[in-house]
């Protein structure tokens, strides 16, 4: 094991915020998710904790103009998007097959997929497709092959060029008087900038199939308004709060605008290679379904590869790392957790709570969620209903029980 597999390891238990000014620096508030490291490719991203994309609707569908009509805006899907299981948000409306090409009939998808190809030179983006899968019985958005793809084989793979991530911030990064920002706040105040310069930035025909501000409020536990979780299930309190002095109240960029890029930092970013287009769009399942793995092909290109025969319209599906995190934390960083079997619910020892930064233990994980103490409010918004749901369903057997 080395340095930094030891240095995950330490991070995953500890989980992470700074208990207090110790020697140690503060660690970056990444949440933990740690997928079994590739067996063919050691030094592949898995090695370090691999946050998942989210499984939720990544961007903002405008559908192509038909011949001769003006340009519209108009929302293929009803809904917020879907997840992968419990807790999660709305179904979708069924989806026809989006190819990921040029000519995709969703103007945001096809730039994205374009530049993909033209630009980042990424190989095999045109054998996926965008569709709804059946999730626990609603469909789900996610992404398919629209080819058979053998085991073995990379689905595709994004060069390094177009990955998001510290490498290509301006060095030194100007925080802003008096800010000490950790390395994810540091990206999200960069990110929303980068947002801000619309189709002056590099990385444009990413930002337009990210999830909105307003998609995230329709379930997300970051945007969870008017009510109080218990300190000790707030994660995003304390993420919120940190990022809250990195920003500074500064004018450009706003705090909403940071909020979102941090969100999206927290919930969609690959360990060791960032955020990457494309590869953040597959959803989740419990482990025996994963069905692509997250690897660096020899040139170093971040590649989905095929655990299995994978036949035409077959959906990818990635580790987000629940195996190693409690419902609740899943739940904290999605917006949805899978059935209790698929996460980690040992109770951590002591001597794991005591070197930890923080952590979520399923024994505290559903502090002031339990019934009788927890009740929904008649003017619950989505993500607190959304958090009714996922506690319905991880929340209702006594604490011995845990
Ligand atoms: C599950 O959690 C326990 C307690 O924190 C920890 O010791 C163990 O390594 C975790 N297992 C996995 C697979 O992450």
């Amino acid at each position: 094991m080395g340095l930094l597999d030891l240095r995950c390891a330490a991070l995953f238990v500890g989980c992470a915020l700074a208990r207090g000014a110790g020697a140690r620096p503060p660690l970056s508030p990444l949440p933990p998710s740690r997928p079994r490291p590739s067996r063919t490719a050691p030094s592949g991203p898995s090695r370090c904790g691999m946050p998942r994309p989210l499984p939720v609707a990544p961007w903002r569908p405008r559908r192509r103009p038909a011949a001769g009509s003006a340009p519209a805006l108009l929302l293929l899907l009803a809904g917020g998007g879907g997840g992968a299981a419990a807790g999660s948000q709305e179904p979708v409306a069924p989806l026809e097959r989006i190819p990921c090409s040029r000519d995709a009939p969703d103007l945001g998808f096809a730039a994205m997929c374009a530049w993909l190809e033209d630009t980042c030179k990424a190989k095999g983006t045109s054998r996926v497709h965008v569709a709804s899968f059946p999730h626990g019985g609603a469909p789900v958005r996610g992404l398919g092959v629209s080819s058979d793809v053998a085991k073995g084989d990379h689905v595709f793979c994004i060069p390094k060029a177009c990955w998001l991530n510290e490498d290509v911030l301006p060095d030194p990064f100007d925080d802003g008087p008096g800010t000490h920002c950790t390395s994810n706040e540091r990206m999200a105040l960069w990110l929303a900038n980068e947002v801000k310069k619309g189709p002056e930035s590099f990385y444009s025909p990413y930002f337009p199939v990210l999830p909105t501000e307003e998609a995230y409020r329709r379930f997300h536990p970051a945007y969870l308004e008017g009510f109080q979780l218990d300190e000790s299930v707030d994660l995003w309190k304390m993420w919120l709060g940190r990022l809250h002095l990195c920003h500074g109240g500064r004018e450009s960029p706003t705090w909403a605008e940071v909020k979102l890029t941090y969100v999206w930092l927290l919930t969609r970013q690959f360990g060791g290679v960032g955020m990457t287009p494309l590869a953040d769009m597959p959803n989740t399942a419990p482990e025996p379904e994963l069905n692509v793995q997250q690897i660096l092909n020899h040139g170093g290109d971040f590649c989905l590869k095929a655990l299995r025969d994978l036949p035409a319209g077959t959906e990818l599906l990635v580790d987000y790392g629940a195996p190693h995190h409690s419902p609740t934390l899943m739940f904290l960083i999605y917006g949805f957790a899978l059935e209790r079997e698929h996460h980690n619910v040992t109770v951590p020892s002591a001597e794991e709570y005591a070197s930890a930064e923080y952590m979520l233990s399923p024994r505290d994980g559903c502090a002031g969620l339990r019934p009788p103490e927890f009740q929904l409010p008649p003017d619950a918004g989505p993500p607190l209903q959304n958090l009714a749901r996922f506690a319905a369903r991880h929340c209702r057997a006594p604490l011995d029980e845990l």
